[in-house]
């Protein structure tokens, strides 16, 4: 058995410790959950435990770490050393958090006045580490990319009270339900045919069991994570979005080495994008900005959902300025034209 610190810092490398028995709460919720058998699809990715059918319970993440000897807590050279200033974000549309009384268990992270009608805005559902209730450990992350004409629903609230200890997939749902219904549209004109899932590694498997036979959603991005257990990678069949991993480094994050595996098993001629930084399991959120973690988001969203040319070259090119392999992140990709 790993120390018990170690696997509730596992999902939790940016969450607050005082979330500590919410993650103990993940284990009551275990049983009737989802049992994988090749061939066998669910018809939703809901499960009884946070993350949904392609995450891991809390009692087999600690055998997996035990197994693996990953601490989840590491840091690597590109780790940021404090916390970043809190800024606007560097992109065009000054943004902040809402509160929104229309979606009382979320948080929106949107540009602070709404940019020109002539600006689409593409829609993103975000899921916390550890599945969180509280996303304010990723606001410069999330600030940033709403400053660049995003509008983000996150799971949670600003210390985290929304009456259950952790989000599940139907909490994500949330979200995607709201931005289709048009609650997004006072915070400018948003596409809602644009709509990407996302999330730091619990919420990352919570964005990609929220995508799955959900076609609403057309980009799936998961930070930090992949799945753990090889007997569920079979589900991967039923993902038929472009997927992009942004991961720490092999070694160090134990979502990297899982990114490998996905990145492998993605039905054949799917694009999907993977980098990996020399990081532990919790990215750059805390830096200005969100860092190079926030730099490489939002370069790939303003290629997918804008075709940016310069965004595109940034993380296809080696060679181009700004690239991610200049930032050195470590690049593979397929099947973009
Ligand atoms: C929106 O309209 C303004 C004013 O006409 C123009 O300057 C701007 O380039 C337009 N933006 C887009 C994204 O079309
Ligand atoms: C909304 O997003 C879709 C998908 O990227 C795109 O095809 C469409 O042109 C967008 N609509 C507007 C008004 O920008």
């Amino acid at each position: 058995m790993a120390p018990l610190s170690t696997f509730l810092k596992a999902f939790a490398a940016t969450r607050h410790a005082s979330n500590i028995s919410s993650v103990l709460g993940l284990v009551a919720r275990q049983t009737g959950t989802f049992v994988p058998k090749p061939g066998y699809f669910p018809e939703k990715g809901d499960d009884t435990i946070a993350g949904g059918i392609f995450c891991i319970s809390l009692s087999d993440l600690a055998t997996y770490l035990s197994k693996t000897g990953n601490n989840p807590a590491s840091t690597g050279s590109e780790s940021p050393r404090g916390q970043g200033a809190a800024t606007s974000g560097s992109g065009p549309y000054p943004a902040q958090a809402f509160t929104d009384p229309s979606l009382t268990k979320h948080t929106i992270f949107a540009p602070k006045t709404p940019p020109p009608a002539n600006v689409s805005l593409p829609f993103i559902a975000w899921g916390n580490g550890g599945c969180g209730t509280d996303p304010m450990s990723f606001k410069n992350f999330l600030i940033e990319i709403a400053s660049h004409g995003y509008v983000i629903a996150a799971d949670g609230v600003a210390g985290g009270n929304i009456g259950s200890s952790q989000t599940m997939v139907s909490t994500m749902r949330a979200s995607l339900d709201w931005a289709m219904a048009g609650g997004a549209a006072k915070y400018g004109n948003v596409n809602v045919t644009a709509m990407t899932t996302m999330g730091q590694s619990c919420g990352g498997l919570e964005s990609m069991s929220t995508a799955y036979h959900d076609d609403r959603v057309k980009r799936i991005i998961l930070l930090n994570i992949a799945i753990f257990q090889d007997d569920r990678r079979y589900l991967l069949q039923e993902i038929k979005v472009p997927v992009a991993y942004f991961v720490g480094a092999l070694k160090l994050d134990m979502g990297a080495p899982n990114a490998e595996k996905d990145y492998k098993l993605l039905n054949a001629g799917l694009p999907a994008y993977k980098a990996s930084l020399d990081t532990g399991h919790g990215g750059t959120y805390a830096a200005t900005n969100g860092g190079k973690f926030g730099k490489a988001v939002v370069n790939y969203l303003e290629w997918q959902w804008r075709g940016d040319p310069k965004s595109k070259a940034m993380l296809l090119d080696p060679n181009s300025a700004d690239s991610l392999v200049k930032d050195k992140w470590t690049v593979e990709y397929k099947n973009w034209t």
